[in-house]
């Protein structure tokens, strides 16, 4: 009640943006490219922002009486100008955004030639990176320094220049880089200090991306993170975010089979259907699917996957429906696919008196098709929530997100029904309007 009536009265929390926004993404592969050039064509007028909140989506505001209020959201939320806004990163690799889009194989070549000579222009600067994490990968553009304090401070010199060039007003980092190794949360993450600490030790628990992450907090710059690994999901980091003021979400963009198994799982457990089993496999032929070929690399993803379908089910309450239920999760590097991704899946599921049928799903879906419109909205809605004064963990982005960062205490939410009520409340919030409990119009107040 307090939060309806502090947004009632509420002119909206955000500041009107102002001049250029610059997306910085450590990571310029198949999914970076893509983002990028996809802005690129929605400028020229050459495609549509397809799957973009921010670019297509309405949502209702007030009640549902005399006329129909949906307005789009930038409507209800001062959002970046997507003509506003500049592109820079890091990447292992010298290649070239054009270059890198015509490797990445997911753009039609006609469509690249068209904005080659922007796409050419922005060229990677020099990675944070070890081979002990991707070990499928080998870097020639990479950063040397004597120790990982210093790889960091190289890094914000790199944004600092960015911005300078670029003439921004603001910035947004999204990780965009390819999956870690597993590491699991250990002392070294726990404090501001160990972490620091951990820096200047060369702590092997700290990674690449924990080290760009460190640096765009540390100069309140949001943070996102596309990939399962740690990164920003870390208490040291989270704390740094709240001390700085930068708005950060993770982990691990919601895409193909997660995407869908967090719209169907919801259906079946809101009619009251069993689940006996649910094997999912995909195959898929990009780099990103030679990484996750390693099983350490595969593993920090696995993990990532598997959450979901526990929380959404919750087999403790509802044992008759879930209890024991089975489920499994591969991913095989199948080189003839490219970028697009076949994910299969077969679900037992039981209904009236326990009686058993299935359902199969194939979804041959383009993967950074999915991911683009993830990392672009992203970016613009925590530009929103920066300039909003909110920091550390933006969980209304958990939306977006296949292993989503909840804070301290409290579980995640995968449902992407109660995901997307979340997010357009917390957009109500910020924009100053009414939040909407659904209760109908015999019971409001
Ligand atoms: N649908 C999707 O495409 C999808 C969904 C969820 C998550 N992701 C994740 O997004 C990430 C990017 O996917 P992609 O398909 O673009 O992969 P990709 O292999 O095409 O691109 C990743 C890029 O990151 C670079 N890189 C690796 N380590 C780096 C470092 N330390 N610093 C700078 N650059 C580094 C690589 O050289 C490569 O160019 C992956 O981690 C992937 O798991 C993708």
């Amino acid at each position: 009640m307090a939060a309806k009536r502090a947004a009632k009265k509420s002119k909206g929390l955000a500041s009107k943006p102002k001049g250029k926004l610059g997306i910085l993404t450590p990571g310029m592969g198949a999914v970076a490219t893509t983002f990028i050039a996809g802005v690129m064509a929605i400028n020229k007028g050459l495609a549509n922002p397809v799957g973009s909140l921010t670019q297509m989506g309405r949502m209702r505001i007030g009640k549902r009486t005399n006329s129909k209020k949906l307005p789009k959201m930038d409507q209800v939320v001062p959002l970046q100008d997507l003509k506003k806004v500049v592109f820079g990163g890091w990447d292992i690799f010298k290649d070239n955004m054009y270059e890198a889009a015509v490797h990445a194989d997911v753009l039609e070549p006609a469509l690249l030639s068209k904005l080659k000579a922007p796409l050419s222009k922005i060229k990677p600067m020099k990675a944070v990176f070890d081979k002990n994490y991707v070990k499928k990968l080998n870097g020639t553009h990479v950063k040397k320094a004597k120790n990982k304090m210093d790889l960091a401070k190289a890094v914000m010199a790199d944004i600092k220049k960015f911005k300078k060039t670029n003439n921004c007003d603001r910035l947004v980092m999204v990780w965009c880089g390819s999956t870690e190794i597993y590491i699991e949360e250990a002392a070294v993450h726990k404090t501001i200090a160990a972490f620091e600490k951990g820096l200047e030790k060369n702590s092997k628990l700290i990674a690449p991306s924990m080290i760009y992450a460190y640096a765009a907090i540390k100069m309140g710059i949001p943070y996102a993170n596309g990939a399962p690994n740690l990164s920003c999901d870390v208490p040291a980091l989270v704390e740094l975010a709240k001390q700085t003021g930068a708005p950060i979400a993770g982990k691990d963009f919601k895409t193909g089979q997660t995407l869908m198994k967090t719209i169907l799982a919801p259906g079946f457990k809101a009619r009251a259907l069993g689940i006996e089993g649910w094997f999912s496999t995909n195959i898929l032929g990009n780099r990103d699917g030679e990484v996750l070929d390693d099983p350490d690399n595969f593993k920090t993803k696995e993990v990532s996957k598997l959450g979901v379908l526990e929380q959404i089910l919750e087999p403790e309450l509802y044992p008759e429906l879930y209890k024991d239920f089975y489920h499994k999760v591969r991913i095989n590097y199948y080189p003839p696919r490219g970028d697009n991704k076949e994910g299969w899946d077969n679900i037992d599921i039981k209904g009236w008196l326990d009686y058993p049928m299935q359902i199969k799903v194939d979804f041959l879906c383009r993967d950074s098709i999915l991911a683009a419109p993830i990392v672009l909205d992203l970016a613009i809605f925590l530009d929103l929530a920066k300039r909003a004064g909110m920091s550390g963990i933006q969980e209304w982005l958990s939306f977006y997100l296949k292993s989503p960062q909840a804070p301290e205490g409290r579980y995640p939410i995968h449902d992407i029904f109660k995901q997307l009520a979340k997010l357009e409340n917390t957009l109500r919030y910020i924009g100053g309007h009414e939040l909407i409990n659904h209760l109908g119009q015999d019971y409001e107040e």
